[in-house]
């Protein structure tokens, strides 16, 4: 290819501008929930999530998780605001039909002026850890198909796609469920199967685990 020699400066190839995201902020505290102050962080906690979350959370969905695993449930908090939080996870621990000790990350929202800065991921990185620290042999999550930000964020943790869930959310999006393996050989392990109850069905047309449900009978 030859280059065309009368193009003028205002012709030439303009220089991508590169958008770096803002440095990491130093000043933000992070820290563990604490039931003392159940009063002021739940509310704290349900205004940042509803914002952006399709399913609409009840309070007795905060209760069911901090009351029994508030230890999972960190926050970043930046002091110099009237309300403080800026970014929140909510998880928690327990064994999955009777098979591998399973985490699950529930809520994970960073205040909107706040992202692009590694919050979520470190308040991610501090849930993992709390469950690792607890023994955890794997960690699941759904995330809406459409929401790149998060499972970048996740896969770039080392959690992996495991299934895609039709119309799970109640806005009609699909899901990915997103698994991270602790422990080697937690992928193929059995957990109890009700000898009484429908047969196995296919990999990738697994029913969906029982869980607690909304008040309107949804998966949360
Ligand atoms: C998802 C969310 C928690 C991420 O918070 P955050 O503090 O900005 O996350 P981080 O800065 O730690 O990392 C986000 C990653 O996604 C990338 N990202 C952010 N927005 C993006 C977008 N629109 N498209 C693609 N990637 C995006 C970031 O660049 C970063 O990746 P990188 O470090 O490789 O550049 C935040 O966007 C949020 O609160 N969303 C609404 C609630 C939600 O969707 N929660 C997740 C439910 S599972």
């Amino acid at each position: 290819m030859t280059s065309n020699p009368s193009t003028s400066p205002s012709d030439q190839p303009l220089t991508p501008i590169t958008t770096t995201p803002p440095p990491p902020r130093n000043d933000l505290r992070y820290i563990r929930y604490n039931a003392a102050h159940e009063d002021a962080y739940v509310p704290a906690m349900r205004q940042l999530i509803s914002k952006d979350l399709s399913e609409p959370y009840s309070i007795y969905v905060y209760r069911y998780f901090l009351y029994q695993w508030g230890e999972l449930c960190f926050m970043a908090m930046d002091d110099s605001l009237p309300d403080p939080m800026v970014g929140v996870v909510v998880s928690k621990l327990e064994p999955h039909r009777g098979g591998p000790l399973r985490g699950y990350i529930a809520m994970l929202a960073v205040r909107e002026e706040y992202r692009g800065r590694g919050i979520a991921t470190k308040l991610a990185r501090m849930a993992i850890d709390a469950m690792v620290e607890r023994d955890a042999d794997e960690i699941v999550l759904e995330t809406e198909t459409t929401n790149t930000a998060a499972i970048k964020l996740y896969e770039r943790l080392g959690f992996l796609r495991s299934k895609r869930l039709h119309r799970y959310y109640l806005n009609g999006n699909s899901a990915y469920r997103l698994v991270l393996y602790l422990k080697e050989g937690v992928g193929s392990m059995r957990t109890n199967v009700d000898p009484y109850g429908p047969p196995p069905m296919p990999e990738g047309l697994a029913a969906p685990e029982p869980a607690l449900l909304h008040e309107n009978g949804r998966e949360w």
